[in-house]
């Protein structure tokens, strides 16, 4: 398991494709990776996951959780089995933690450890060093914990142990479904009742999969509880688990079918929790084609098949309430956006200038590099949609470490009039392992070469 960081830099070269077709999964979804490690782990007994995806960003959190002493299996096949060691059984890691560039790991571990006897240090790559974890830190010490770190709460974190935590009922000022899993996971340590606020509702991963380890979390309008009991006496249990493909990585295949003429794919097994699926209900106001077929339900968790094909896309007006449900698949919406008739505007999203890129920023300038009226503002995007077959141009884009960035301008590709070059795409590894032979296999057009 190398990381991504010891690679050399790896290029796209994307051109215009004919038709998309076939059938796929992509891989398991992130959010629920990580937390069927953090939470196996917590368990006692045996936790056998499925479907697990093996990117980098859930393999470090893996990684994280051996060197405090959990023995899990070399993930094979997206199969992991987890020998939990309870609440209370982690050891001191001999070194700090890496995350690599996992927001999600390192949030919602410095829940976690902050509850724990021994001190640690977590620390990621220079992306993820740049990312606020204020917005972590805060709660944490309003509940108890001691944690020292950079200017403005920027990473390495180094977490004091042996801090007893007290419950809080905590108003998330941001709607970030990592600062309310940092919140609940301490609480399992806290004397009391802990709550969260959100300001909107976001991904609920955390809640679903505590009550499915037999720690019910309660839910009344926007606020959600753990149930109040003594921390000695909190118990996971663990079991199986399987883990759906990830819509957040269907959504470029959504998006790829929609905008290439003549394209019908089908993606199997997607996460359909109603709060990820902003992204279809987006593609569905502007005229996508997308039906879901075998609804079902996996592991506490709604599942189906996507079927998707081509259509004549119109620029809409976002509805703000589906920010927080799409959060992490605006960078291919643009796309979509900029490839749709007429005018797209996005607002209440300022919460993309702190992903793993300014997803604004670097959004907004790889569209104008490719001959788009694309406008950045505070919190969002007007693009002026060309609604042409080939409304891109050729470029040179720079991912800026950020792996949607890379995979959404290799969608971008499949309707430029030349190429769409994408430096720096290595960490398409961190989510979709798989995802240049997959967009071949479709009928992309996708070169890779390092260097
Ligand atoms: C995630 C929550 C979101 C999302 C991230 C994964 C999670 O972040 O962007 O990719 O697994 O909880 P925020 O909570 O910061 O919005």
């Amino acid at each position: 398991m190398s990381s991504v960081h010891e690679t050399a830099s790896l290029i796209f070269r994307s051109t215009a494709a004919e038709r998309l077709s076939g059938e796929a999964r992509v891989p398991g979804d992130k959010s629920i990776s990580h937390r069927s490690i953090m939470l196996g782990a917590l368990a006692e007994g045996t936790t056998e996951v499925t479907g697990f995806l093996e990117g980098e960003d859930s393999l470090n959190t893996l990684r994280c959780f051996r060197a405090m002493g959990v023995d899990i299996s070399d993930p094979e096949d997206g199969r992991v089995t987890i020998q939990g060691v309870g609440l209370h059984g982690l050891n001191a890691p001999e070194k700090p933690l890496y995350v690599g560039n996992s927001g999600t790991s390192m949030r919602l571990m410095s829940g976690i450890l902050a509850g724990q006897s021994f001190d640690s240090v977590i620390e990621g790559d220079a992306s993820l060093s740049r990312r606020p974890m204020k917005r972590v830190i805060d709660p944490l010490i309003a509940m108890g914990a001691v944690i020292e770190s950079g200017p403005e709460g920027r990473s390495p974190l180094t977490i004091r142990g042996g801090q007893p935590l007290k419950a809080i009922e905590y108003a998330m000022p941001m709607a970030s479904a990592q600062v309310k899993s940092c919140v609940l996971l301490a609480g399992l340590y806290a004397e009391g009742r802990t709550c969260v606020t959100e300001p909107a509702p976001t991904r609920d991963h955390t809640e679903r999969m505590l009550s499915g380890f037999g720690v019910p979390v309660d839910r009344d309008g926007a606020t959600v509880c753990l149930r109040d009991a003594n921390p000695a006496d909190r118990r996971l249990a663990g079991g199986r688990l399987e883990v759906p493909a990830d819509i957040s990585s269907a959504a470029f295949f959504l998006v790829a079918a929609s905008i290439v003429p003549g394209s019908d794919i089908t993606l199997t097994h997607v996460g359909l929790n109603p709060t990820r699926t902003g992204v279809i209900d987006i593609l569905l106001a502007m005229g996508a084609d997308i039906r879901i077929e075998n609804r079902r339900t996996v592991g506490g968790e709604p599942v189906g098949d996507l079927r998707v094909r081509s259509a004549e896309l119109e620029g809409v007006e976002i509805d703000e309430a589906l920010v927080p449900l799409a959060i992490d698949e605006f960078p291919v919406i643009f796309v979509a956006a900029a490839c749709a008739r007429g005018r797209t505007v996005l607002t209440g999203a300022e919460e993309l200038r702190v992903k793993e890129s300014d997803r604004i920023a670097v959004m907004a300038d790889g569209l104008a590099k490719l001959g788009v009226d694309a406008v950045a503002t505070a919190d969002g995007m007007i693009i002026e949609g060309r609604g042409e077959p080939k409304p891109f141009g050729s470029a040179t884009i720079y991912a800026q470490g950020d792996h949607r960035i890379a995979m959404a301008f290799a969608v971008a590709g499949l309707k430029a009039r030349g190429e769409v070059t994408i430096h720096d795409c290595q960490f398409v590894e961190t989510s979709f392992p798989g995802f240049a032979e997959m967009f071949n296999r479709l009928g992309g057009c996708l070169e890779l070469s390092r260097h």
